[in-house]
Order: structure tokens, then C-alpha cells, then sequence
């Protein structure tokens, strides 16, 4: 029985723990413990767990994900209804909202909150005696679809509250999937065929609408939540900007980016500062949201049909655009695809000229019934290339020229479709979309795969960009990735418009990348494997020690790790049994790139997986010091004195508690100096 209360226990304290470090991570995004540390917590609940079915809780962490997949999704109904929001699209259009809200409110001033108004989905989550119970769509307003178990998949959504909080409210937010997770999907989805989602709005939507949970689990949604929907039990704030800080206390995650407002001219100024730098958000924002402050004056507006009369959208410029496509034209990509792109008339859309936009593949091309010649819907959206949605089939004329790739990429000197960079044959293989060139030589091919690999977020080397990449192998200075570690300050500063400074400086910064070891996943991502994006790189560096390691991994080896499909399995293994690849990577191991898997690197540490707790000062450091340094060994440094506790090390007026504790659990104890033996006998 004593066992069983121990058991609990830990398994509270756990989770207790590992919602801390959830929250740290996916709400503040400011984590204090590694993944790794961070696996280790949940392997060991989930332990637990299956071992001790009694303990286990819907709020448990370990059951965000792992729901059976669903045959409908049943109906909510709304206890409020889940309004719109009317549109402004000029200051004019906004002043005139103003006027009828000042009006109404009789003259009395007020003031606002300004938001970004994020281009997601619309979601209800409901929370009863602390509990997250129930998560809806919007649906019509009055009714949506349970997306309970979807939405429980979303890290910062927290499962519990404090008791604290009212027995039963309902917060609204917004589920959105940040730029760079909309990128890489839709990335992922060309290369598998499959058709890509329009804009991350679609994305999102389309993700939390997934009758499997384990799909909406891979994609990386987030949320911000913007509104409480109603609360029982418990007064709440009486203004809009003191419910976002109690709904923020309470754990939810709120835009850091919300501002107070005096009057409408504050926020005529929020969104002109936000219509500049909307395109460094790591979100798509389609405008601002202004919002009435004092909820008393909210309800006194009233809506309006389905709209408020207290907020207001106010409208960013569009990001889509109509163009004429001129014409498709085919370049190459780092790992030989041939990509087909459109040439436009240029267009400008939200600000910028744009004459040029991805088209995917060709099957993507047929699905939407692109032809060249067509009027088509084209879209920025943020850093991401600009797309083509689709064609304006009513403004067709008959005229237009259906495309296709092979006939595009005929040759008539060679008689065949030829690359269109070096006349290389081309090849599509079986169950992909994509054509490639099969010439491994191909120059812009290397071109292309030379600037990966000095990307910033690949080896990361300053200098070697597309103009750099180009002038390399078209001098043949550079055949391949590795023979950037072989080039001399004499070779780059007698380029043209080179000078021996910045000729010294790229030096320096392919050798830095040896100095300072880049991390494993970076090298993988770095070598441009096929279908091998970054994160795919993260998972494999979490399974293998080194390059050696990941190069002789079976198949069977690498389709065991859970995320590694056969496709992948097979690229990496055409990979590394392709020779020049093999060359390569003995050259860059020759050339002292040779990095360390983090997991062996963390493993290697002395002190790895050790807690240490410290009480008392230290005369030789201070607290944070002495941590710094079990760090660096690989160890942590802790709070409080649990089982997990390797060592206290106690210091002059240690604290009672501590002590106690460490006594009662039986951990050993350290006088400084032996703390300090410990730390020189590990590094
Ligand atoms: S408040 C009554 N705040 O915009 C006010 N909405 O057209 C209801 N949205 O369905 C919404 N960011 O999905 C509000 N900061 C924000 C928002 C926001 C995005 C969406 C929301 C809503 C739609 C209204």
C-alpha cells in the first residue's frame, strides 16, 4: 500500500514536471531542460503508467497523442455563439466603425486592445473543474465539430488548469500552423504526390479536421488564445486587457504581440507598424483585430446579426493576386529535380513585384487544370515563394497551351527530353512525381547543392551563396561539397570582384566549420539527401552516433525508427551506396568534419543524466557557476532533492528542507571540495 502512495506520487510529480517544462517550451518558448532530458520524463511516466493502469488521467501528458482514429466527429453546440468580425479595409472604413461605437456609447471615451488577426481556425475549448473536456471547431457559429482529441495533440493547449480557475468557462482562440510548418508540408506533400494545402490557413484547418489524431499530432499547430468565451462560478477581469493576463496566468498562451491602445489613432498606428513588419512574423496575419477594452461597454455595444459592434477586423493589403501566365518553364533543383515554374506578367501583391511562381509538379499542374496562357490566382506568403492557386477558368479563351514536362524538355539536337541545365537524360523514378537529372555532374545541380550546404541553417558558412555557388563550379574550383575545404585564399581572391578581405573571410568561415563542430543533424541536412529535409535530419541525429553509423543502417534499421517511412529508408541508402557519396564523405572526414552525434556526444559526458541539487553558498562559485559547470559535463542542476537526485552538494547555511530530504531519500552528500573533485575528475 505504502508502495502504491509512492507510485502516485512520482507519477503526480511527473507530470507536475513535465506540464512545467510543456509550458516553458511551447507557451513562454523559453525551455529549461534538453529534449532529451525532457524524453527521459516522459518515458518514465509513461513507465509507469502502463504498469499502473489505475493512475492513469485523460489530463496526463503522456494522452496528447495515441487516440484511435475517429469515423465522425460529433457536434458541439455552442453555449455562446462564435461570432465574425466585420472588415475595415481603409483607415476611413475604421473611423466610421469608431464613430458608431462612440455614438452608441454616448459620448463617453474608451479605450482598445489591438491584436494580430491570425489566418487560422477558430476554436472553443472548454474547461470544466480545471479539465480541458471539450475543443470545437466554429462551424456555423452556433454549432462546430468535437476536435476534442486533435486538439489535445496541441502542446500549448494546457490539458489542466489550476483549481483556481472558474469550475467552467470556455476560452476562444486561434489554431494556427506557423510559416516555416506550412513550408515544409506542403514540401513533404509535393514530394509525395499529394495535392498541397492553398495557404497555412487551409493547412491548419486541414489538420485539426483530421479523423486521425496521430496525423494532426505530426503537423506543428500552435494556438493563441484571444477571447473568453464565458466563465461560471468565478468573476473574471472587468476589462478585455485583464482577461488576456488572467487567461496568461492561468497557462494559456497569449500573443506577446497584444497592445493597449488609447484611442483609434493608436490603433490606426499598431497596424500601420505591424502592415510593415507583418512578413517577419513567423505566422500569416491578415490584419488586426481592434477590440473594446471594458467588457461592461462590450456588452452595451452588442453585435450586430454575427458581428460585434466592440471589435473590428482591420484588413492588411492581399497577398493574393490575379496575373496572366505567360508561360512554364523548368529549372533545377540541389538534388536534380526539375522543377516546373511559372513566368507571369508581372503583378504586385501586397507590396512586392512578383514575375515568377512555384508550380510544384506536373501533377499538381494537371489538378488544378493550369495552362500556359491562363489568368491564374497567385499568392505570397511571407518569406515562402510565390504560388499559383489556380487558373480563372472564366477568363479562358481557348488559346491557352496545356504543359507538359516532357514535351517542354525535349531536345531536338538529342532527339529526347534533356535537362535543361546540362542536356543530362532525365528520369522519373517509380512512385514519385518528380523528374530528375540523371547526370550527377551536372553543374547547377552542384551549384545548387553547394549553396544548401553552406546554408545558414546547414553548415551555415557566410559568403557562399547563389552568385558565390555559381562562380565556384563554373570555374570548376568546386566539383563537389567537399572541395570547399580544399580551396586557398589565392584561388577565391583572384575571382573577380573578389578582394583578399572577403576572400579571407570565406576562408575563414569554411574552416570555422571545423573548429566548431556542426552537430550531426546539420550535416545531415547539409549533404542534400533526397526527401531529407531538416527535421527529418533532427530525427535521424537523435538515432545515430555518426555518419559511419547512419551509412551502414539497414533498411530494416532505419524503417524500425517511428517517422522513417521506406521511401526516406530508401534514398538514404541509395545515398551512401552511391560512390561519389562515398568520396565525399571521406573527404570531409579528411578535411576534419567529422561531427559527433549529440546523442553520443551527450552520452560521452561524464556527469550525463546526473541531478545535482545545491545548497548553501559556494565560496569557489556562485550558484549559477557551479550549474554552468555540471551543465558543460552533461549533468543538470535541480531545485529540489527528488529520487533522481545524484548528488547535494551542501555549501555554508545550507536550507533545512533540502537536507531533510536528502536524508529521508537516503542521497549523497557533498562537501564543496569533493563537489569540486568531482567536476575536474569529469572534465
Ligand atoms: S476575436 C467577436 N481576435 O477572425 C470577436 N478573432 O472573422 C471574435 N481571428 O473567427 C473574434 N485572430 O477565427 C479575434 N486576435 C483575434 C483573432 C481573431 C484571428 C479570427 C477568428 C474569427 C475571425 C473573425
Amino acid at each position: 500500500m505504502e508502495d502504491l502512495t509512492r507510485i502516485k506520487d512520482r507519477i503526480e510529480q511527473l507530470r507536475k514536471t513535465i506540464n512545467y517544462h510543456n509550458y516553458r517550451y511551447y507557451v513562454l518558448d523559453s525551455p529549461e531542460i534538453s529534449d532529451a532530458e525532457y524524453d527521459q520524463l516522459m518515458a518514465e511516466l509513461r513507465q509507469l503508467e502502463e504498469k499502473y493502469p489505475r493512475f492513469l488521467t485523460p489530463d496526463s501528458p503522456t494522452q496528447r497523442v495515441g487516440a484511435a482514429p475517429l469515423e465522425a466527429f460529433n457536434t458541439v453546440e455552442h453555449r455562446y455563439p462564435l461570432l465574425s468580425l466585420g472588415n475595415a479595409f481603409s483607415k476611413d472604413e475604421l473611423l466610421a466603425w469608431y464613430g458608431r461605437a462612440s455614438k452608441l456609447a454616448g459620448g463617453q471615451s474608451f479605450d482598445f486592445v489591438c491584436e494580430h488577426k491570425i489566418d487560422g481556425l477558430a476554436v472553443a475549448l472548454t474547461y470544466v473543474n480545471g479539465q480541458f473536456t471539450v475543443g470545437a471547431t466554429r462551424g456555423d457559429g452556433f454549432r462546430g465539430e468535437d476536435v476534442t482529441q486533435n486538439l489535445k495533440t496541441i502542446r500549448s493547449i494546457p490539458l489542466s488548469v489550476s483549481r483556481e480557475a472558474p469550475p467552467r468557462f470556455e476560452v476562444r482562440g486561434e489554431v494556427f500552423l506557423p510559416k516555416a510548418g506550412f513550408h515544409k508540408l506542403n514540401q513533404e506533400r509535393a514530394a509525395e504526390g499529394s495535392p498541397l494545402f492553398a495557404n497555412p490557413r487551409n493547412a491548419a484547418a486541414g489538420s485539426v479536421r483530421q479523423l486521425d489524431p496521430r496525423i494532426t499530432a505530426r503537423r506543428p499547430l500552435d494556438i493563441y488564445i484571444y477571447g473568453l468565451g464565458y466563465a461560471e462560478g468565478k468573476a473574471t477581469p472587468p476589462t478585455h486587457r485583464e482577461t488576456m493576463e488572467y487567461l496568461k496566468s492561468l497557462g494559456f498562451k497569449i500573443n506577446p504581440h497584444n497592445a493597449p491602445v488609447a484611442d483609434v489613432e493608436g490603433a490606426a498606428e499598431y497596424y500601420r507598424t505591424w502592415m510593415g513588419k507583418r512578413e517577419s512574423l513567423p505566422y500569416e496575419a491578415d490584419g488586426i483585430v481592434v477590440k473594446v477594452n471594458s467588457r461592461e461597454l462590450q456588452e452595451r455595444l452588442g453585435n450586430i446579426g454575427h458581428e460585434p459592434r466592440w471589435a473590428i477586423a482591420y484588413k492588411f493589403p492581399a497577398t493574393q493576386a490575379t496575373t496572366l501566365l505567360k508561360e512554364v518553364r523548368v529549372s533545377v533543383g540541389r538534388t536534380g529535380t526539375l522543377n516546373p515554374y511559372a513566368v507571369l506578367e508581372p503583378v504586385s501583391v501586397g507590396g512586392v513585384t512578383i514575375s515568377r511562381a512555384a508550380l510544384h509538379n506536373e501533377d499538381d499542374i494537371r489538378r488544378k487544370d493550369i495552362r500556359q496562357g491562363d489568368w491564374v490566382y497567385v499568392q505570397r506568403a511571407g518569406e515562402v515563394i510565390p504560388e499559383v492557386i489556380g487558373p480563372i477558368k472564366s477568363r479562358r479563351t481557348g488559346e491557352e497551351k496545356e504543359f507538359s514536362l516532357l514535351e517542354t524538355l525535349f531536345n531536338p539536337d538529342k532527339g529526347r527530353p534533356a535537362c535543361p541545365a546540362c542536356g543530362g537524360e532525365v528520369y522519373k523514378p517509380e512512385g514519385e512525381v518528380m523528374y530528375y537529372c540523371a547526370n550527377a555532374a551536372c553543374p547547377v545541380q552542384l551549384q545548387e547543392r553547394l549553396q544548401h550546404f553552406a546554408s545558414r541553417t546547414a553548415m551555415d558558412i557566410h559568403g557562399i551563396g547563389e552568385s558565390m555557388s555559381a562562380t565556384l563550379v563554373g570555374k570548376r574550383l568546386v566539383k563537389d561539397v567537399a572541395d570547399l575545404y580544399s580551396l586557398t585564399r589565392e584561388q577565391l581572391s583572384s575571382l573577380e570582384r573578389m578582394g583578399e578581405k572577403s576572400a579571407a573571410n570565406i576562408i575563414s568561415a569554411i574552416e570555422d566549420t571545423v573548429r566548431h563542430k556542426r552537430p550531426l543533424s546539420r550535416i545531415i541536412y547539409a549533404l542534400g539527401i533526397r526527401h531529407i529535409g531538416e527535421e527529418m535530419a533532427n530525427l535521424l541525429a537523435s538515432h545515430f552516433s555518426s555518419l559511419d553509423d547512419l551509412a551502414a543502417a539497414s533498411r530494416e534499421k532505419l524503417t524500425s525508427i517511428p517517422g522513417v517511412g521506406p521511401k526516406i529508408a530508401d534514398s538514404i541508402i541509395a545515398f551512401f551506396r552511391q560512390e561519389e557519396n562515398e568520396e565525399i564523405i571521406q573527404k570531409l572526414k579528411d578535411a576534419g568534419v567529422n561531427p559527433i552525434g549529440e546523442k553520443a556526444k551527450s552520452e560521452e559526458l561524464r556527469l550525463a543524466g546526473m541531478e545535482f541539487v545545491i545548497t548553501g553558498k559556494l565560496e569557489a562559485f556562485t550558484r549559477e557557476e557551479a550549474e554552468a559547470r555540471i551543465r558543460a559535463l552533461g549533468g543538470t542542476g535541480r531545485d529540489n532533492v527528488t529520487r533522481n537526485t545524484a548528488y547535494l552538494v551542501v555549501g555554508a547555511d545550507p536550507g533545512s528542507t533540502k537536507l531533510a530530504r536528502a536524508l529521508a531519500l537516503g542521497t549523497r552528500q557533498l562537501t564543496e571540495e569533493e563537489f569540486i573533485r568531482i567536476l575536474e575528475q569529469a572534465a
